[in-house]
């Protein structure tokens, strides 16, 4: 069965990521597992997607069958982002780690997908995530090892993803992970192994 992947990229070390190698090799394995799929990436860096602002927030709220043709622009931004992950089956995230979390190119995405009304919503019961039946993978590469031993308490950027994404209702999340790449005795097989974890379901 064919799927439509999108592979979103946030490392700011172009050509030397690991995170986008890493994201490279699960869109292959998801490929190999289903033929056909549609790929399509997208460089946040590249994108410049800027932060939020007053006057965007406050577009973000005036339904869409009143918005002139200036707020409409406002919100292009957001609204494209929003079509395009509703239109994706799976998401492979890039997640490089930057000062302990994710970088701000990723956060002006995930600020400028979560809309309420369209992404979430509320019910009687708190909020409700609207994004389903998407399957995440996030490629996390980090200088430091935050899966276990003494960077554990530092490990914020999966356990965000996982609780934000699953706000959103992308609850079916799964994290491989490049870590210790700047520690020697680790970095040399950091990679290798983060690629051997690679399993699709
Ligand atoms: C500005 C900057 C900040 C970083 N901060 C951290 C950090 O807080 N913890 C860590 O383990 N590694 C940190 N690193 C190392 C990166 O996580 C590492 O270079 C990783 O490979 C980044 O992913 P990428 O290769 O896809 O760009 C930092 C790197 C940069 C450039």
């Amino acid at each position: 069965m064919m799927k439509h992947i999108l592979h979103l990229k946030s490392s700011i070390q172009g050509k030397e990521s690991y995170s986008i190698k890493l994201g490279h090799a699960i869109v292959e394995k998801i490929q190999n597992k289903y033929p056909g799929s549609i790929l399509e990436e997208l460089n946040l860096v590249d994108l410049e997607i800027p932060h939020l602002s007053p006057v965007v927030l406050r577009t973000f709220f005036i339904p869409a069958d009143q918005l002139t043709e200036e707020e409409k622009e406002l919100i292009r931004f957001s609204d494209e982002l929003v079509k395009q992950l509703l239109a994706a089956d799976i998401i492979v995230i890039g997640a490089p780690l930057i000062n302990f979390t994710i970088p701000t190119s990723l956060k002006a995405w995930i600020d400028h997908i979560t809309r309420a009304g369209i992404t979430f919503g509320y019910s009687e019961n708190g909020p409700v995530g609207k994004v389903t039946g998407k399957k995440i993978y996030v490629a996390m590469s980090s200088g430091g090892v935050y899966s276990e031993g003494p960077g554990k308490v530092n490990d914020f950027v999966a356990p965000y993803l996982k609780a934000f994404l699953g706000f959103l209702g992308m609850t079916d999340l799964t994290v491989f992970r490049a870590e210790g790449l700047k520690v020697p005795e680790v970095k040399e097989l950091a990679m290798e192994k983060a690629i051997n974890s690679i399993e699709i379901d």
